[in-house]
């Protein structure tokens, strides 16, 4: 059974003007003690998923359900609860103080929490040692290797016992060696009473997963023979925040590519005309719509990968 459920979960940010939406009609469902890998490529929005499972930035739209609780309806005493028990969260660049032993960055989370001094690092003592670090409880940050450091951050996310551990790309700055530590720690993590979820483009973790969920669009071909798409005025080809396959040459009318404008309306972006193409960023580089294209006027338009386009247009000469 799962006990997160993510439904039809959107995130906008406004950028420049422009609605962007990293995440969009996402649904997810995650068992207790299962380990989740969220891959894709860099700006796909996997660190914005783990910052709305985190509740620190609330979706424009849709639901996230851990256990009996709303997350994103989490306001005051209930949020912060949320936030600093709850979920527990290890950085890329593990975030640990410099001037602090190991035990004493562990011991800052139990603190934080209300724990008077002694039950803290009595804590943090009891979590490094389960994690293989009791000899390293008196070192610095600057003093351990990045793997030591990495795991030093997990038990410092580990200390108040979270239901649900999050990481942003916790190898990124760990070599093959120290990552393997690294990794038996986040599998050993997800266990019943907790989940793990983990960001990443390092394919090393794979095998670690329960699940993968790829964000990126898949950059492959729907198509393999162009189709002729016929557009009454007025209609939509496809809209910003779709992912997409293939590329379009206008044969006969006009379609507008429009942009949605943060806080509401739209703007032209380009008009395309007859022997013209667009919409082959998107599949060249596994990337969501940007604008929304609709045909200005009846419309045909001719669907190509992006690389039956390149040689169409390489035979012909025409540009978009
Ligand atoms: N605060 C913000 N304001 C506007 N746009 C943002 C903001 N944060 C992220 N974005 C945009 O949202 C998209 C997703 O960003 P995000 O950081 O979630 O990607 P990512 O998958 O974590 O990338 P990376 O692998 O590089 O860490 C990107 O296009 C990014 O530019
Ligand atoms: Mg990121």
């Amino acid at each position: 059974m799962s006990v997160l459920s993510l439904r039809d979960v959107t995130i906008e940010y406004s950028s420049g003007g422009y609605v962007v939406r990293p995440i969009n009609a996402l649904d997810l469902d995650v068992a207790d003690g299962e380990l989740v890998l969220l891959l894709g490529a860099s700006g796909c929005g996997k660190t914005t998923l783990l910052c709305a499972l985190a509740a620190l930035l609330t979706p424009a739209r849709g639901s996230i359900r851990l256990d009996d609780t709303e997350v994103t309806e989490l306001r005051g005493a209930p949020l912060a609860e949320y936030r600093g028990r709850t979920i527990g969260v290890v950085y890329q660049s593990f975030n640990l103080i410099p001037s602090l032993t190991a035990l004493d960055n562990v011991a800052v989370a139990s603190w934080n929490a209300g724990a008077s001094g002694r039950a803290g690092r009595a804590r943090a003592r009891e979590v490094l040692d389960t994690l293989g670090l009791s000899d390293r409880l008196r070192h610095r940050p600057a003093d351990l290797s990045g793997g030591e450091q990495q795991r030093v951050a997990i038990a410092r996310a580990l200390c108040l016992d979270p239901r649900l551990l999050l990481a942003d790309e916790p190898t990124a700055h760990l070599d093959e060696l120290q990552v393997e530590g690294v990794l038996r720690l986040l599998r050993d993590s997800a266990r019943p009473g907790r989940m793990v979820i983990v960001a990443t483009h390092d394919d090393r973790l794979l095998p670690l997963a329960d699940r993968v969920v790829e964000l990126t669009p898949r950059r492959r071909p729907v198509h393999t023979e162009p189709v002729r798409v016929a557009l009454a005025a007025g209609s939509l080809l496809f809209a910003q925040g779709d992912s997409g396959d293939v590329a379009y040459v206008v044969e006969e009318g006009e379609i507008e590519l429009v942009r949605e404008r943060a806080g509401g309306g739209e703007e032209l972006v380009q008009r395309v005309g007859p022997g013209r193409y667009f919409g082959e960023l998107a599949p060249l580089f596994g990337l969501r719509r940007t604008a929304t294209a609709r045909a200005a006027v009846n419309s045909a338009v001719t669907s190509f990968t992006p690389h039956d386009l390149r040689s169409l247009m390489a035979s012909q000469g025409r540009g978009g």
